[in-house]
């Protein structure tokens, strides 16, 4: 793919391009997200070929605000609430698909719902706004990778495909959005995430029920057990590096040997925004085996727990990646 640099007449050149249904990589508050015309069927066929992501698993559609949103979707009471505290920001919301809404079915996977974000970042808005059209964008890594919080992650996963690349430097975010669904009764956390479940929860004064699946008929399709994988093995929980092994510290009480400290200071947001980049680095420096300190369980360390708990589970093929 092409690296541009993400100013005005780049964005509108990428807008253009995903209109004439090519890919476009571009950073997101999050993660880097490869966008395609939601609309338009071969678009979005072309993107999960390029990721080789399977089809079951249904990608969200960034639009631009909350009318946008309403276009496509079907907002409750609950939703709207959510949106109007969250939005723009790393929340998505699965609702029920709007009838006639101008979507490829290859984006709902099939599915009677759709997920929706509008996301914040600036270069992100704009390409959203000159491209026209819904904008269907998974992270931009290659399917079962790490996610990627820079355009040279997007650039080594996708060194052969056809598109372009906007390099608006380091996601500020770098976990993914928080996927909460609302097409029943219960408002469930489908992948913890950017926005903390306990945010959510305030808002809706509810707590958030669990998504109930697993590896067989996971419940938000994208959530299979072995996911966000370095080529190297992770070890949770340790204290201390073993022999063959880096580690991978968080907080103020690292050892001084640590390859790594997700954040010296102890600070949550500064582990999300770190930890893929570091997975990623740790494995280009061919570590066999990362040691990861454990990271509290609270606020955004739900969902940096959930990634690490996805990168150390067993891998589906032997020589992955
Ligand atoms: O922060 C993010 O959300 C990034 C940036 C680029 O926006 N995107 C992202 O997309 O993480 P992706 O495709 O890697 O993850 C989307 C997740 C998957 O687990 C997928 O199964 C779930 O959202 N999802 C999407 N639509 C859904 C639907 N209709 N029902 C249930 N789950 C859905
Ligand atoms: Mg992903």
């Amino acid at each position: 793919m092409q690296v541009l640099s993400a100013n005005t007449d780049n964005i509108r050149r990428a807008g253009r391009a995903i209109r004439g249904g090519g890919l476009v990589a571009f950073p997101t508050e999050t993660v880097y997200g490869l966008g395609a015309n939601a609309s338009v069927g071969r678009a979005v066929s072309r993107l999960y070929a390029a990721k080789g992501r399977p089809r079951f698993n249904p990608l969200i559609v960034h639009v631009s605000d909350l009318d946008a949103a309403q276009r496509l979707g079907v907002l409750d009471a609950r939703a709207r609430r959510l949106a109007e505290r969250f939005w723009p920001g790393p929340l998505t919301l699965v609702v029920p698909l709007a009838p006639g809404a101008p979507l490829s079915s290859l984006v709902t996977a099939g599915l009677h719902t759709v997920g929706l974000r509008v996301p914040s970042h600036p270069v992100a808005r704009a390409l959203v706004e000159a491209a026209g059209v819904p904008v269907a964008a998974p992270s931009a890594n290659r399917s079962g990778h790490v996610s990627p919080t820079a355009a040279e992650h997007v650039a080594a996963d996708f060194a052969d495909a056809e598109g372009l690349i906007l390099d608006g430097g380091r996601c500020p975010g770098g976990l993914e959005s928080t996927v909460v669904a609302l097409t029943g009764e219960a408002a469930v956390l489908l992948r913890p995430g950017g926005v903390p479940r306990a945010a959510i929860e305030a808002v809706l004064g509810e707590r958030l029920a669990s998504a109930q699946g697993d590896e067989v008929a996971p419940a938000a399709p994208g959530m299979l057990a072995s996911h966000y994988a370095p080529r190297a093995r992770l070890r949770l929980n340790a204290h201390e590096a073993r022999p063959g092994e880096v580690l991978l510290a968080f907080g103020p009480d690292a050892p001084p040997d640590a390859a790594r400290n997700l954040s010296d200071a102890g600070d949550l947001a500064e582990a999300a925004a770190n930890l893929f980049a570091y997975l990623r680095e740790l494995d280009a420096e061919g570590a066999e085996t990362i040691a990861v300190m454990p990271v509290p369980n609270e606020g955004l360390g739900e969902a940096i727990n959930d990634r690490l708990a996805r990168a150390a589970a067993p891998r589906p093929e032997a020589g992955w990646p």
